[in-house]
């Protein structure tokens, strides 16, 4: 009883076809081995910068060609050794391991998937080049079944450049100074549009993965419209591999419960649930995070047996949006939370399961309700608590500083964000896309740029809002006018008129009833706050001590209390989380100081401040 496929359909989102990148999920058709672990690692001498290439490192064990050291991976290889040349190298870096792989896989198909490399990174299998990719913060996976070996030792390398230009997402640009008094000849350094540490290497989980010869490419669900008693949802589902017309396709949600509660066949469909359990945001309903389980089965019918089997946990809930607010299923949103960093101690940006989960532990003591991913593509682990805690997330990309905006950067940054977009689409805590953080958006030529980025991300995405976090003076920006709604960023009484904490709420309300009488748009602070060294006080308060910081947060509450009173402001999200490391500057003591957790993650004075105000606000 299962209709067959008789054509090979693959979907496009709107004439946009992407192939799909999918997490690997084991099931009973599909098996994963991890490659994380104690890699072999050199960086390339700084003067021969492509000896790695030309003596083929990847062509045999590395350390018969170089000195090695040991290397973990996940993570950034920055702060590991107590080399300062490794810290703060710039260009090729080697990655090496063997792995053998089970029996059992001679009949599959055999992937390779990285969840992030930064920036550029080249893959060679066997001394074969596999792959390469762009781009700091997202996932790409290869089929490599052709080049692996069974029965004997497969061999992996890997290099990354973390060398950025004017047309990388993020963008920076390679300084040679040429002042023989001062310099050696030949010197030159990285130099960056950005305010937090370039971490570089293998950051995320390195996943290999076997699934039938005939296999689930993608899934997408999306919520069309929901009530109480009806939650209406379309999928869709893209094939890959060979043999695609034999089979079928099955769709069946399963409740938190394992319940089944309903099914559909075919490749793509709607499917209703009655009385639904609605996704909902922290604070918003008794009910959080409610998640349901997609399963999608493929069916020979002629043979009469199963094929590929994915589970895709999914949440019903609705977004809509206009002039005055986000409303998630019908209800109106206030965003309370945290610009972030994904940083560790001596793991850098490398995924680290203990402070990412401590991280939700403390957002959820302090009662937050969401976070942004500033500034780039946070870790599938990590999102995948939003979705189960029920923090909404803002989901940007790398686009941070951006000052240029020619065609070459526009081809880059619309990757990034098709990425992006494949990657989370699915993602119930995802409740808008920012494209990008404090352009030069004062520049005409930004104009015509961001029209084009909004576009695509509306046609790649229609059910989620598209933001761009702001921070030129409203009167000069261009770009507002493509956003549905408009983030700024504004540090009155830090970067400008320091001290002066009295100018604050004046400031505050004056900025952000310029954006919204503008553009009649909601408006959310995106970053305020303070840097304060944990420990220091004064009385009366002076920069830099805890005392100034929480004063600063208390003159900015007084104005987004009146602002949001007035129906212009959503949401208030305060810079930073926690402490995180930045390059080296005289005036950041080892890092931004602007957490209200200590990079070690301990509460500065401010976050219990900043937990009673979240605590009162709903
Ligand atoms: C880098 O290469 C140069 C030229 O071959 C050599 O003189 C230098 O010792 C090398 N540096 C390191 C750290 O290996
Ligand atoms: C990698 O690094 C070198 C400098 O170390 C740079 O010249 C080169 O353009 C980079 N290559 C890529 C593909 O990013
Ligand atoms: C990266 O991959 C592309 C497409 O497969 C290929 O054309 C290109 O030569 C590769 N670049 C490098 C540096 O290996
Ligand atoms: C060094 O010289 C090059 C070539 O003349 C020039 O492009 C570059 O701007 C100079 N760098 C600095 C820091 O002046
Ligand atoms: C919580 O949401 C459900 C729908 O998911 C709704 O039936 C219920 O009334 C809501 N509870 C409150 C207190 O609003
Ligand atoms: C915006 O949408 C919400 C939810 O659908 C609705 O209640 C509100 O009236 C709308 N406001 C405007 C100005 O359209
Ligand atoms: C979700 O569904 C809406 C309406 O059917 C569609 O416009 C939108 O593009 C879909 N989003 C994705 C990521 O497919």
């Amino acid at each position: 009883m299962h209709w067959r496929i008789f054509f090979a359909t693959v979907i496009c989102v709107n004439g946009i076809h992407a192939s799909g990148i999918l997490y690997p999920r084991p099931s009973e058709s599909r098996e994963t081995l991890t490659l994380d672990g104690i890699w072999k690692f050199a960086i390339a001498n700084r003067t021969e910068q492509n000896k790695g290439f030309k003596d083929k490192w990847y062509a045999a064990p590395l350390h018969h060609n170089v000195e090695v050291i040991d290397m973990p991976v996940p993570s950034s290889y920055n702060d590991i050794t107590q080399d300062a040349n490794i810290r703060d190298h710039i260009g090729w870096a080697w990655y090496q391991r063997d792995f053998f792989l089970p029996k059992s896989w001679k009949s599959q198909q055999v992937s390779i998937r990285f969840g992030s490399v930064n920036y550029y990174a080249v893959v060679w299998i066997n001394g074969v080049e596999v792959t390469n990719h762009s781009g700091g913060y997202l996932p790409f996976e290869v089929k490599i079944t052709e080049h692996l070996k069974f029965g004997h030792l497969n061999w992996i390398t890997v290099a990354v450049n973390n060398t950025l230009t004017p047309w990388t997402i993020p963008q920076g640009k390679i300084v040679y100074h040429n002042d023989s008094q001062r310099y050696p000849a030949g010197y030159y350094e990285q130099q960056y549009n950005f305010d937090f540490f370039n971490f570089a290497g293998i950051h995320r989980p390195v996943i290999l993965s076997a699934t039938p010869k005939t296999y689930i490419d993608d899934i997408t669900i999306n919520t069309t419209s929901v009530t109480d008693s009806l939650g209406v949802i379309f999928y869709s589902v893209e094939l890959g591999g060979s043999k695609i017309a034999a089979y079928s396709v099955i769709a069946e949600i399963y409740d938190a419960q394992h319940r089944l509660v309903a099914q559909a066949k075919g490749l793509k469909g709607e499917i209703s649930i009655n009385n639904p359990n609605l996704w909902w945001p922290r604070g918003m309903n008794e009910s959080v995070g409610y998640l349901y389980t997609l399963k999608i089965q493929l069916w020979n019918d002629a043979k009469n047996v199963e094929g590929d089997i994915y589970r895709l946990p999914f949440g019903v809930r609705f977004i809509e949006w206009n002039s005055t607010g986000v409303y998630i299923n019908g209800k109106s949103v206030y965003f309370k939370g945290f610009g972030r960093h994904e940083d560790a101690i001596l793991r850098g940006r490398g995924l680290d399961l203990v402070t990412l989960t401590k991280d939700y532990n403390l957002m959820r003591w302090i009662e937050a309700n969401s976070f942004r991913t500033s500034h780039y593509p946070y870790s599938e682990e990590l999102m995948d608590l939003a979705d189960q805690q029920g923090f909404l997330v803002i989901d940007e990309v790398p686009a941070v500083g951006l000052d240029n905006f020619d065609d070459e950067l526009l081809e880059a940054h619309m990757q990034t964000l098709k990425e992006l977009v494949q990657r989370d689409k699915n993602r119930p805590a995802v409740v808008m896309w920012s494209i990008g953080n404090e352009p030069q958006s004062q520049k005409q030529v930004s104009a015509h740029y961001f029209d084009t980025i909004v576009k695509l991300v509306h046609r790649l995405d229609s059910s989620r809002p598209v933001t761009l976090v702001l921070n030129k003076p409203s009167s000069q920006d261009v770009a507002a006018q493509f956003l549905d709604v408009i983030c700024i960023n504004r540090y009155f009484g830090w970067y400008s008129d320091t001290g002066h904490s009295e100018l604050i709420t004046y400031q505050m309300i004056k900025e952000v009833t310029a954006w919204h009488e503008k553009h009649l748009k909601p408006v959310v602070v995106t970053e305020y706050g303070a840097g304060a060294l944990a420990g220091l006080h004064t009385d009366p308060p002076v920069v830099w001590t805890e005392d100034y910081q929480v004063v600063l947060m208390e003159q900015n509450f007084k104005a987004f209390d009146q602002l949001r009173e007035m129906g212009y402001l959503i949401g208030e999200m305060i810079w930073n989380f926690a402490d995180f490391a930045t390059p080296q500057e005289y005036f950041r003591p080892t890092g931004c100081m602007k957490g209200v957790f200590t990079r070690e993650r301990q509460p500065k004075f401010a976050a219990h401040f900043l937990r009673r105000r979240y605590a009162q606000l709903t």
